[in-house]
């Protein structure tokens, strides 16, 4: 039986327009490993999103771990360690990526997802000699793990913290367009330029077959990055591949409207599931929402739809992700909003 899915926002393929770009430029013969016209075009199309700061160093890879992994790694000495949240994507759901190529994780507990100041001061704090690893780099994701965004006052005392203790600021951008066009948002892609020393732009959760777009904003980490791309084994022969796909999104305001594409339906699905009268484990404007919702309820519904059961509440109750994508229809929500009203009737 199909099921209708809010599982992810990579579930589907690529956004038609996309694919357009990847036709179009099929039969032109082009230099490999992303030296080709088309990564040329997608970074000049993504600097002129940067407004005044537009020196950054730009690169593509294929995938998010991918991205997390390369950037680390140029930024840490062998014995400097990265601050995060504990739910951060580094610290679960990356099989112990980063702390293969030696690199301890220092985990911070956080409610929303997000660290702040104080967070990091108490993680070096903590640390005080050669004795101990040297926490070098705070990694934030935006949105975070739970669908939180970090707002531009948040993000200046981040930065402001990473100068005055001599940190790298990096942020995982896998659902970066999913923050900048949140309702509440007020970062714009060239703040971010002036305010990390490294994020990247995801493509792959946000209507692009796959792809990340790394910038690097940090003068003195630019140099020899695509050695370190070789190395982990993700400088693509066919690199025109990314290339033309951060073409298309970067085209016509593609990455922005699709990205809100898919925020409008997630706030159209809260709206729905608060007007039944149910709760969320937490606040989030993003394409990611967790509804609190009767474990019978949830049972029935999963008949019907794909999605996460992300946290179990009490006996009765459980927390699911639901996450919307550029290719999520107003129908799907309607229709996935009178099921839960029919279940929630009848359990
Ligand atoms: C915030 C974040 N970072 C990184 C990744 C990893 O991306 P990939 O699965 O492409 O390696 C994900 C994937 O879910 C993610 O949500």
């Amino acid at each position: 039986m199909f099921k209708a899915s809010f599982q992810n926002d990579y579930s589907e393929g690529a956004h038609p327009d996309i694919l357009k770009t990847l036709e179009k430029s099929n039969y032109a013969s082009m230099v490999g490993y992303g030296e080709d016209p088309l990564c040329e075009k997608a970074k000049e199309l993504i600097r002129e999103q940067l407004g005044e700061n537009r020196d950054s160093d730009i690169h593509f890879v294929a995938g998010g771990t991918q991205a997390n992994l390369i950037c680390l790694r140029a930024m840490l000495k062998p014995y400097e360690s990265v601050i995060a949240a504990t739910s951060a994507h580094i610290a679960v759901h990356e099989t112990g990526a980063i702390e293969a190529t030696g690199h301890k994780i220092n985990t911070v507990s956080t409610e929303d997802g997000k660290l702040r100041p104080e967070d990091v001061i108490s993680v070096i704090d903590a640390h005080e000699d050669e004795h101990m690893v040297l926490p070098r780099v705070i990694y934030l994701s935006n949105a975070t793990e739970v669908g939180t965004i970090y707002h531009k006052e948040e993000l200046e005392a981040l930065h402001r913290v990473a100068k005055e203790r001599d940190l790298l600021l990096f942020i995982d951008g896998a659902r970066m367009g999913s923050a900048l066009t949140a309702g509440d948002n007020d970062l714009t892609l060239e703040d971010l330029t002036r305010l990390t020393d490294v994020f990247y732009i995801g493509g792959t959760k946000n209507g692009a077959l796959m792809g990340e777009a790394i910038l690097i904003n940090n003068a003195s980490l630019k140099k020899h990055f695509r050695f370190h791309i070789k190395q982990t084994g993700a400088l693509m022969a066919k690199g025109r591949v990314l290339g033309a796909q951060f073409t298309g999104l970067f085209q016509e305001n593609l990455f922005f409207r699709l990205a809100k594409h898919a925020n409008d339906r997630a706030e159209e699905l809260k709206t729905g599931i608060k007007e039944e009268g149910y709760g969320f484990l937490s606040e989030t404007t993003t394409n990611q929402i967790f509804p609190i919702l009767p474990v019978n309820v949830v049972e029935q519904l999963e008949k019907h739809y794909r999605f996460y059961r992300w946290a179990v509440v009490d006996e009765k109750h459980v927390a699911l992700r639901l996450v919307t994508s550029w290719a999520t229809e107003k129908s799907t929500i309607e229709t996935f909003l009178k099921d839960l009203k029919e279940i929630a009737a009848n359990a």
